[in-house]
């Protein structure tokens, strides 16, 4: 069969996505594989004289009305006072470092309240007060030292940043068929090499989503979610293979192009990337597990349940269930997956079971589990969503974590233990404990590693696995208290200058050499290998939020701030505190923007963050109580776990 002819293409004449959805009838429950072929057009004449004049129109309307200039001061700074104010009360520096540079050695997270707590845990009250009057002589310090610098417009005024972010994010809308559907990846007028940052990724989009649907403004996502299902159902294949029917794109572009047999007419067409494009060819195993999460949010957001309850959308949902539920080789619950499969979409030493893709794939299942409407049909998958949620919630809180008290137990491993009672389960060798992890791993805190294999631990600490662990219940209440604590104690290595490190510390020298083959875009302390990426602030944000402590996502805020808008809202930043704009970072990056304003929209009103949040189950918290392996190594007593 010739690859073309593999794809049967059936037109969509251009019309906006109704409730009912017009592949409903091609599609029912008990048969996935019918909606599998339908390439998605929208069909327009062409005007007489200007041919292409349909191409893009709007992006490029919005391209001639861009301005880069930040707004006169004025009112915002009031704004900027008013807001700011609010966290400045609780949340006090201990240092006494310049408004424009708090960057302090190691604990320069560490907020006052924190150091009012260990100030009363040793009962030394009167110490206690010195250290809060000399930090509010501090705080004032650093206020009116700010206040002078917003007003002679060293640092823009946060209210100026919000407005020019909202402009760009509106700027890199992408229409398709008259309808928004999505933001392009960036619009750097700067970059002549293009790639394919002119497409709509499903993971930029996210924050992208997030932000509209806080502002009210449901219908881009709607379109989102809908349109990108029916790109799940396309023909993909690769050199004659095609991967799993679930899959979604990792990206898709709107073209234009001249209407078969009528050379008046043009039509547009969504052109998606499965990873068959995409540089290292990788399956973007996380756009089917965001796309759930922000079906959820959607839904919670906007309060309209009926997408959500579309038959094709609860095919699509169950479809990336099933793809992800199928069985394999594999003795973990932790989903196995290809090296660059998610946000570092090349090879970095990801290959296995990752934390990021085990987080994003925990919470599409919870999201999931509350979607989907009950029928007779789905009684097996339910009953194995639950059985993997149960088995995923142990794997990772049990082998995953690490903190001081852990890796002292790692350090005395016995080896080479055959027996199904075990301690070092996956026969882990103490050497491998690398010595910048004795030294960097704080007295107070702990997180989750990047990855487990056979005799392989991945100390590495990688930040949207963790923070999203934190935001869907992953890890346990203390864990999640504990990463933040982390957090806080590392933050001149995970925040530095410009919040948040992508992953630490970078792979440097031979190590880089074999890990990455030689990339030069992930050298050490750049892009994927260790730069720092402020998308990853909403998710910092909502993390900070869920944990009841914002003033932690408040503070790197405000440090986003004082470049971000100067800078041009890069893609991410290089060296180890994060001081230059990364070698090849496209400027004017849809998700950093979005992502900033995501963050600050959450944290002036943090119970909007519960769209994203997933709160600890207690049905599954039981059902781990009773099923918990730990207790029953033996043999026999492992069949009965599991069961919910
Ligand atoms: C880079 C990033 C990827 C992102 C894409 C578009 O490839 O690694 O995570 O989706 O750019 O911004």
């Amino acid at each position: 069969m010739s690859l073309g002819a593999s794809k049967a293409v059936v037109q969509v004449l251009c019309r906006p996505v109704t409730q009912t959805g017009y592949s409903e009838h091609l599609v029912n429950s008990s048969d996935l594989t019918l909606h599998s072929t339908f390439q998605v057009k929208c069909v327009k004449k062409r005007p007489p004289r200007h041919r292409h004049s349909i191409r893009c129109s709007s992006m490029l309307l919005s391209q001639l009305r861009r301005t880069h200039q930040l707004r006169p001061m004025g009112v915002s700074l009031v704004n900027y006072m008013n807001y700011s104010g609010s966290w400045f009360q609780t949340c006090k520096c201990q240092q006494s470092e310049s408004a424009s540079g708090i960057t302090a050695g190691d604990g320069n997270g560490a907020w006052s309240v924190n150091n009012i707590e260990t100030s009363n845990s040793v009962n030394n009250l009167a110490n206690a007060k010195s250290i809060l009057e000399f930090q509010d002589v501090q705080q004032l310090k650093q206020e009116k030292a700010l206040t002078s610098k917003i007003a002679n417009g060293t640092i823009p005024d946060s209210f100026s940043i919000e407005e020019e972010a909202w402009d760009l994010l509106r700027e890199s809308i992408v229409h398709y068929c008259g309808s928004p559907i999505g933001t392009i990846a960036a619009k750097d007028p700067t970059s002549s090499n293009v790639l394919n940052y002119d497409q709509v990724f499903i993971r930029d989009f996210i924050p992208s989503g997030i932000a509209f649907l806080l502002k009210g403004e449901h219908d881009i996502v709607r379109n989102f979610i809908l349109y990108t299902l029916q790109l799940q159902s396309w023909e993909k294949t690769m050199d004659c293979h095609s991967p799993g029917q679930g899959l979604m794109p990792a990206s898709f572009k709107v073209r234009t192009v001249p209407l078969d047999g009528d050379d008046s007419a043009t039509e547009e067409v969504l052109d998606p990337d499965f990873g068959e494009a995409a540089i290292g060819r990788v399956a973007p195993v996380d756009s089917g597990l965001w796309w759930i999460i922000l079906l959820r949010a959607y839904g919670k957001c906007s309060g309209d349940l009926s997408v959500q309850e579309r038959i094709d959308v609860q095919t699509g949902i169950k479809m990336i269930l099933r793809l992800c539920l199928a069985d394999g080789f594999d003795m973990f619950p932790t989903l196995l997956v290809t090296d660059g499969s998610c946000m570092i979409d090349r090879r970095m030493g990801i290959h296995g079971h990752p934390l990021e893709i085990q987080a994003l794939f925990y919470s599409a299942l919870l999201c999931a589990r509350e979607m989907l409407t009950p029928e007779d049909g789905s009684a097996d998958l339910i009953r194995a969503l639950n059985n993997r949620l149960v088995a995923l919630s142990f794997h990772i809180r049990e082998y995953y974590w690490i903190d001081m008290k852990k890796l002292n137990e790692i350090y005395r491993y016995k080896t080479e233990e055959y027996s199904y009672d075990a301690v070092n389960k996956f026969n882990i060798y103490p050497d491998q404990i690398s010595p910048w992890l004795v030294e960097w791993m704080p007295n107070k805190g702990g997180y989750l590693i990047g990855n487990l294999q056979p005799a392989h631990m991945d100390f590495r600490f990688f930040s949207l696995g963790n923070l999203w662990s934190v935001v869907n219940s992953l890890a346990t209440m203390e864990q999640s208290h504990a990463i933040l604590d982390l957090i806080e104690a590392k933050w001149s290595d995970l925040v530095a200058e410009m919040p948040f490190k992508i992953c630490y510390p970078a792979l440097e020298g031979q190590e880089w050499q074999i890990i990455t083959g030689s990339d030069p875009k992930n050298t050490p302390w750049s892009y994927h290998n260790a730069g720092s990426w402020p998308t990853l602030l909403w998710q910092l944000t909502v993390a900070c939020i869920k944990m009841n402590r914002p003033h932690i996502a408040a503070k790197a805020v405000e440090i986003a701030e004082r470049r971000i808008s100067r800078d041009k809202w890069p893609e991410y930043y290089d060296t180890k505190r994060s001081r230059f704009i990364g070698k090849q970072s496209r400027l004017f990056q849809t998700w950093s923007i979005a992502g900033y304003l995501v963050a600050k929209l959450l944290l002036t009103d943090p119970s909007k963050a519960n769209i994203l949040i997933t709160e600890e189950d207690s049905e599954l918290v039981n059902a781990l109580i009773t099923a918990n392996p730990r207790g029953k190594r033996g043999r026999k007593n492992l069949k009965q776990t599991y069961i919910v």
